[in-house]
């Protein structure tokens, strides 16, 4: 399968994105970045080393200590009314248990599958900022980034134009699309769509081969319930982040410059613009990301159940 390096902040639908992936024959985590994020970063790797015990991660898969606190000097922003005390909805993962790898680990990793290796951001971007900022020659080896993060003129989720995600640390989000190449984004547009529905969860219970998903989804449901009574499900943005990499046609995408706004105090921090006028002729030396911005949640649907049931 993709070699895939995940940074993360585990929480609910990142846990659902390594669910997907160690049931996924498409898939090889080769190792976990745990970051400050939905919960602490201690906590992080805490919830990271409970999943990795309970898929019973094979012994190559290395769990790195990430970022603790975001490039803007402030302290983290945690949500625990979105992902539960501990991050992962009612389970109690324990204590950080047994060693975690260096940051610096993170190197090898990249030599080591030089060119072949896809990462996959889907918590702050501290840590990927920090690796762009002392090894740009070395990120080159990485074959492309898939990052959850952004809203695109649709409403945010922390304030009402920005994502948490980019919201957290606007200034890593512009060091990596500064100089990242090969970025996907997949933002709110397409990750508030891509909805599990108490029905999705309680089949995937019935067939086990995923018991973690019923308890995480349903508080997590709870929680995007009791903001929106007419929602149907809940929004999954790190496991349809983590698809794309091997599911390239479930989404549409557009080439776009992508500007952060780093203002802080304000509503916009951390919002993501990308000039969507049509006529607008951009300057060929222009950096350029790809944005998803619609997918087919049919798709979405089959891809998502055949992986969780086995079916
Ligand atoms: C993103 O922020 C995190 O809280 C979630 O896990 C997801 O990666 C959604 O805005
Ligand atoms: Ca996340």
């Amino acid at each position: 399968g993709q070699k895939v390096l995940f940074f993360g902040d585990a929480g609910i639908d990142d846990a659902v994105a390594l669910t997907y992936a160690y049931l996924s024959d498409d898939i090889d985590i080769v190792g976990v970045v745990a970051d400050y994020g939905n919960v602490s970063r201690v906590q992080t790797i805490a919830n990271v080393q409970y999943l990795a015990k309970v898929f019973k991660f094979p012994s190559g898969v290395r769990i790195i200590g990430g970022a603790e606190n975001p490039m803007t000097g402030e302290q983290p922003i945690f949500y625990p009314e979105v992902h539960g005390v501990y991050g992962l909805g009612p389970i109690e993962p324990g204590t950080n248990a047994g060693v975690i790898e260096n940051f610096f680990e993170i190197v090898k990793i990249i030599e080591e599958y030089q060119n072949e290796l896809i990462i996959v951001n889907a918590g702050r971007l501290t840590s990927l900022a920090t690796l762009f900022l002392l090894y740009q020659s070395l990120m080159k080896k990485v074959k492309a980034f898939y990052i959850m993060g952004g809203a695109f003129w649709v409403p945010g989720n922390v304030t009402a134009v920005s994502e948490a995600n980019f919201h957290a640390d606007p200034i890593a989000v512009r060091i990596v699309l500064t100089y990242a190449k090969n970025v996907t984004i997949i933002p709110l547009n397409v990750t508030d769509r891509a909805l599990v529905t108490p029905e999705m969860v309680n089949y995937i219970d019935y067939k086990g081969k995923a018991p973690i998903i019923k308890p995480i989804l349903d508080f997590y449901y709870h929680f995007y319930k009791s903001r929106n009574p007419s929602i149907l499900g809940s929004p999954v943005h790190d496991a349809i982040t983590l698809m794309a990499c091997v599911r390239e046609d479930m989404f549409t995408y557009r080439t776009l410059p992508v500007h952060i706004v780093l203002e802080d105090g304000t509503t916009a921090r951390g919002q993501s613009i990308a000039d969507i006028r049509t006529y607008i002729k951009f300057d060929e030396q222009e950096k350029k990301h790809r944005i998803a911005f619609d997918f087919d949640y049919n798709f979405f649907f089959r891809d998502f159940m055949t992986v969780l049931t086995g079916e």
